[in-house]
């Protein structure tokens, strides 16, 4: 097994600037470990992690009890592919759908999967439910959006940075103003062709902006 160096923050940050593509740009701040709510930099420092990364680590770092499952978990079995059955999935399907309310679910993983899987299965069911005509369906999606990176969500971007030489794109994406229930309302009423209506809750890359009290609500009655 190789032996990582231990490293000072900018031999890290070195190592990344050289050896990594610069698709990011981090803070300055090299961090090597996490309990709980907190972290601690190579030099001992230690932070709150209020950003959890965006999210992915809400439920904390290094939870003994999460530990102690995907160690468990990875000296029972490492992978078994879709093309068995195996005996944890059901059993987390089941703990999931009941615990959020859904149907059935599909685990994804990364966000971008899980919006182009979204995004595929509400094209399907336009054709298929709604009757749409072939290739014809549209996607309301809001100003400012971030969704993800893939080739299909910087589609319907309006950040130059996501866009900018990655082109061509997909078709099939209405913008409109996020926080407007008219426009929502109009677009829906004037466009037959429209199989879903992709939001976040709070947007989070032009800017935080959380919407109105109700919004989402409102916006679901209408779709
Ligand atoms: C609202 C939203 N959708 C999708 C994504 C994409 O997720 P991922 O980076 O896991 O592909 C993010 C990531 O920050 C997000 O905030």
């Amino acid at each position: 097994m190789a032996v990582l160096n231990k490293l000072t923050s900018q031999q890290a940050i070195e190592l990344e600037n050289k050896y990594g593509t610069h698709n990011y740009h981090p803070l300055p701040v090299v961090l090597s470990k996490g309990d709980g709510v907190y972290v601690w930099d190579v030099d001992g420092k230690k932070y709150y992690d209020f950003l959890s990364a965006y999210s992915a680590v809400n439920q904390g770092h290094c939870h003994p009890k999460i530990v102690n499952a995907m160690v468990h978990q990875a000296q029972t079995l490492t992978l078994t592919s879709r093309a068995f059955h195996n005996d944890m999935l059901g059993q987390y399907e089941k703990f999931a759908c009941e615990f959020f309310g859904f149907d059935k679910l599909l685990p994804m993983n990364t966000g971008a999967e899980a919006v182009e899987t979204a995004l595929k299965l509400s094209r399907k069911w336009g054709y298929e439910v709604k009757g749409i005509a072939e290739n014809k369906a549209e996607i309301i999606v809001c100003e400012n959006n971030f969704h993800g990176r893939t080739t299909t969500i910087i589609s319907f971007s309006n950040d130059p940075v996501a866009r900018d030489n990655f082109g061509p794109f997909t078709n099939g994406f209405i913008k409109i103003a996020y926080n407007n229930l008219e426009a929502l309302e109009g677009t829906l009423k004037s466009n037959p062709n429209i199989a879903a209506f992709l939001v976040e809750p709070i947007q989070g890359e032009a800017g935080v902006y959380v919407p109105d009290e109700g919004y989402l609500a409102k916006a679901k009655v209408l779709c």
